[in-house]
């Protein structure tokens, strides 16, 4: 600032020019610096909320492990059977808060990503896809990473507004940040289920205010304490997964089950049709014992499908209050689930496995169907 503005147009130019200076320290200042050792862009393009959530926390340990910025995904929220009858992308940060995140390391919305960074440092035209080969011989070309292929694939960049203009495949992983600023992947870094070292990584996974203040009202106004929260997942496409086990195509391994069967192979326990898909004895005889074990004045049921309210009813002589909301948005039943005096889940389901972790980190009671008394975990990482 060496010139004095020698005219009001000129005074009221450089004031804007300060201004724009402060403006950008300050936004520099905040999370939207941009990172020379570079980011990891990713679609959570496999499964539901469940199975979102357990690539989001591999995903974060491996931008942690590769020294790199997560970009967090928005979710893909599939709405398919009610308006708007197509896949919605919900921010993280309308589900959860992104600060807590930033204690284990380096994260940036995939939103502000776009917004503030891409426009300098990922302009059009050096926008490139990071693939194995073997995705790539699913392409045409079988040269190209298969980015926008199909549904939630392409729908997802779409959204965020981006074209790939290139590939690159690799075997490894090693790119230098200098040369490969962003590696935009086109589905999580990680497995699913979570690794058991990434398990303990939920404690970073802090529900929104909005949720939590739209949740409490509705166990304020529905629910007696003590109350059990249980899930039903029993729909028709849980039915044929769950085929797998009766014809003996799946170990105790499947899908979400090494959350109650335990992780190690060796000793995992048998995985029973009951723990996969309960009928509705399995559901009264649990329910019964863990209302009677609680003293519970409250079921919350949390289904899928049906949510079998008349029939719990009964079998608690109408002196326990069942209550099943079926909100418009699921997260608002994770929350109940994870708040209960004693939550029942499905083992298989990541929709559950979400539930089990949130109450594991805060010491609250929780068993399955078919397994009263899951395995415990025995590792405890540091974050
Ligand atoms: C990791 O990245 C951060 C931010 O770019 C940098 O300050 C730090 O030195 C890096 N750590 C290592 C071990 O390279
Ligand atoms: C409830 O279950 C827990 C865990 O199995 C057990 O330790 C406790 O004694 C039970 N309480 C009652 C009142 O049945």
């Amino acid at each position: 600032m060496a010139a004095r503005p020698k005219s009001l147009k000129l005074f009221i130019v450089t004031c804007l020019q300060v201004s724009a200076l402060f403006l950008n320290v300050f936004i520099d200042a905040t999370d939207v610096t941009w990172d020379p050792n570079g980011y990891i862009l990713y679609c959570p393009c496999m499964g539901r909320f469940g199975n979102q959530v357990d690539h989001f926390l591999g995903s974060l340990a491996f931008a942690k492990m590769l020294n790199r910025t997560l970009a967090v995904p928005p979710w893909i929220v599939y709405r398919h059977h009610s308006p708007p009858f197509t896949n919605v992308h919900v921010p993280y940060s309308e589900f959860f808060k992104l600060e807590p995140l930033k204690q284990y390391h380096r994260v940036v919305s995939l939103e502000d990503f776009m917004k503030h960074l891409a426009p300098g440092h990922w302009p059009k035209g050096q926008r490139f896809a990071y693939c194995f080969e073997s995705s790539a011989q699913r392409s045409q070309d079988k040269k190209s990473c298969p980015m926008k292929d199909g549904n939630p694939f392409g729908p997802f960049w779409d959204h965020i507004g981006v074209d790939f203009d290139r590939s690159i495949l690799f075997g490894g992983l090693s790119f230098p940040p200098q040369e490969h600023p962003v590696l935009a992947l086109p589905g999580a870094p990680a497995q699913f289920p979570v690794l058991e070292e990434h398990v303990g990584l939920q404690q970073l996974v802090v529900w929104s205010d909005n949720i939590v203040q739209e949740a409490e009202s509705q166990i304020s106004s529905h629910l007696n304490r003590p109350y059990v929260g249980i899930h039903l997942r029993i729909a028709s496409d849980w039915q044929n997964a769950c085929k797998l086990l009766k014809t003996g195509d799946t170990g105790p391994h499947f899908m979400a089950s090494p959350q109650c069967v335990g992780y190690d192979r060796q000793s995992a326990l048998p995985l029973t049709m009951n723990m996969c898909l309960p009928d509705l004895s399995e559901i009264r005889r649990a329910v019964k014992l863990w209302v009677k074990n609680t003293s519970a004045q409250s079921v919350y049921i949390a289904t899928d499908s049906e949510s079998h309210t008349a029939e719990i009813q009964k079998l608690l002589k109408g002196k326990v209050k069942v209550v099943s909301l079926q909100p418009d948005t699921a997260q608002i039943d994770l929350y109940i689930l994870g708040q209960a005096d004693h939550f029942i889940g499905n083992c298989v389901s990541s929709f559950s496995a979400f539930v089990k972790r949130e109450r594991d980190i805060h010491g609250r009671p929780s068993s399955f169907f078919g397994l009263d008394h899951p395995v415990k975990r025995k590792r405890k990482e540091e974050l």
